[in-house]
């Protein structure tokens, strides 16, 4: 985030302000407590901040559908960063979720120069395939290329409608010189996040977003263009409960009775009404009283817990009408790891990060000249202690390698008294990453001939 205040997706900067970027975007905080087994990310507080996640804890704790998309740019090597979205991908896989995976081969075209070709390639044999070793299950993972999947590209221009250059001036900081393809790839990617609830690609279900913080522009776009395709709305009501009320839109005036002359065929309006009415009775709502002229329908009774299942019904009716009934995106956001030189992580400056194929050697030279958060002697360092908040090895235990929480915390203990040297810490921490790397290498070597069981058809 630069002084502006804006965060740029683009950028190879980011705040790392998590308090002041949660109360700027209204952001909430996660609490794991609420989770049902949450992941190690989760219980650590790496995943800090969420929109509408309880959307998606609400559909893993009744069984209901829900859908996960992420994302991937085709371009360079895949490192211990971009791990940490598909372990909450994997997390959300394993409570339920079907997988998207949007290949951004187009917006790796129009940032980078990337071949659509050559972003094939990179995206099959360094991303997909380690995201097979990293565990993601192919039965309900789904890649495509935003190049070959012509209803995203159709949505998003759609979606274009609903959103205008002073808005991405607001969200991006465009300006006169932006690159016209850089303008439309924020489209694409309202179009990736979008695509997955219509109807061929799985219907009406919340999708949630993984994400580091540096994308969270594109889900505020995300967030307010679906909401303001939606033909109704639902907000809470002065005197109590929650009032619905029409949106009426150039797509719907016709439908929602509203006449060439301005007036309202009455006819039209009550049957909209009547079939909203008989979704929230079926809810089980009794008390309803609606204005059909000014096109509002109050529910005293509900609360915002019910907003949810009522919105959804709401979604359905809107689609039965021809609307889109979409929902916006839910999504989750991860702290970013702090590169091994103590700055930040970039895998174009490979003294920063693991990657994923990294040499054991390598990984272990590495390791040992890491930003430390050891004392400059051993004494100093009995008496004072290390410390874990700028320590690379203790973090990348934290992050990757440690995955038993008693044992973390001994070494934490250990580590800030003194009792662990920084040398040791950095064993441990090499220990960890080898035994990570290998079984890694060992699972690649399974799924290498098996990639294109994660490929959709539309992409081969
Ligand atoms: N813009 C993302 C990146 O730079 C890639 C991406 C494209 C993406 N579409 C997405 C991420 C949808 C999440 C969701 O890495």
């Amino acid at each position: 985030m630069k002084d502006n205040g804006r965060i740029d997706p683009w950028s190879s900067e980011q705040s790392t302000d998590y308090e002041k970027i949660i109360n700027q975007f209204g952001l909430e905080s996660v609490d794991s407590s609420v989770m049902p087994n949450p992941g190690i990310l989760h219980r650590r507080g790496i995943v800090f901040a969420h929109r509408d996640l309880d959307v998606i804890l609400d559909s893993i704790n009744s069984g209901k559908n829900f859908g996960t998309l992420t994302g991937l740019m085709p371009s360079g090597k895949m490192h211990l960063g971009h791990s940490m979205v598909i372990d909450q991908v994997k997390w959300f896989q394993d409570q339920g979720a079907d997988i998207t995976v949007a290949v951004a081969d187009l917006e790796a075209l129009a940032t980078r120069g990337t071949s659509l070709k050559e972003g094939r390639k990179t995206a099959i044999e360094e991303y997909i395939h380690n995201y097979a070793a990293l565990g993601l299950n192919p039965e309900s993972t789904n890649v495509y290329f935003q190049s070959s999947r012509p209803v995203v590209q159709k949505l998003g221009f759609n979606l274009g409608r609903k959103t205008n250059l002073s808005e991405f001036e607001a969200i991006y900081g465009f300006n006169g010189q932006t690159n016209l393809a850089h303008v439309q790839a924020p489209l694409v990617q309202v179009g990736d996040i979008l695509h997955p609830q219509l109807e061929e690609y799985g219907g009406l279900r919340p999708i949630v977003v993984p994400v580091g913080i540096d994308q969270d522009p594109h889900l505020r776009l995300t967030r307010g263009i679906a909401g303001k395709t939606n033909w109704f709305n639902i907000k809470p009501r002065k005197a109590g409960g929650l009032v619905i009320t029409l949106s009426i839109q150039e797509e719907n005036s016709r439908i929602f009775g509203i006449l060439e002359n301005g007036r309202i065929d009455r006819e039209k309006r009550k049957s909209i009404f009547d079939s909203i009415e008989s979704e929230l009775i079926d809810l089980g709502f009794s008390d309803i009283s609606t204005n059909q002229k000014h096109g509002t329908l109050d529910i005293p009774g509900a609360t915002t817990s019910d907003k949810f299942p009522i919105r959804m019904r709401l979604l359905r009716i809107e689609r039965n009408l021809g609307g889109m009934g979409l929902i916006p995106p839910c999504s989750t956001y991860h702290r970013f790891v702090v590169g091994m030189t103590g700055s930040k992580m970039s895998s174009s400056k490979p003294e920063t990060t693991i990657f994923m194929d990294e040499d054991l050697e390598v990984m272990e030279k590495k390791v040992k000249r890491a930003f430390s958060g050891g004392q400059s002697t051993v004494e100093e360092h009995r008496r004072l202690g290390g410390d874990t908040t700028k320590d690379v090895a203790f973090q990348y235990l934290q992050y990757f390698f440690e995955k038993d929480d008693d044992y973390l915390n001994d070494i934490k203990r250990d580590y800030e008294s003194g009792k662990l040297l920084a040398g040791e810490i950095k064993q441990i921490c090499i220990d960890g990453a080898s035994e990570w790397l290998q079984d890694l290498e060992e699972k690649r070597i399974q799924w290498s001939d098996r990639l294109e069981e994660f490929l959709s058809p539309d992409s081969f």
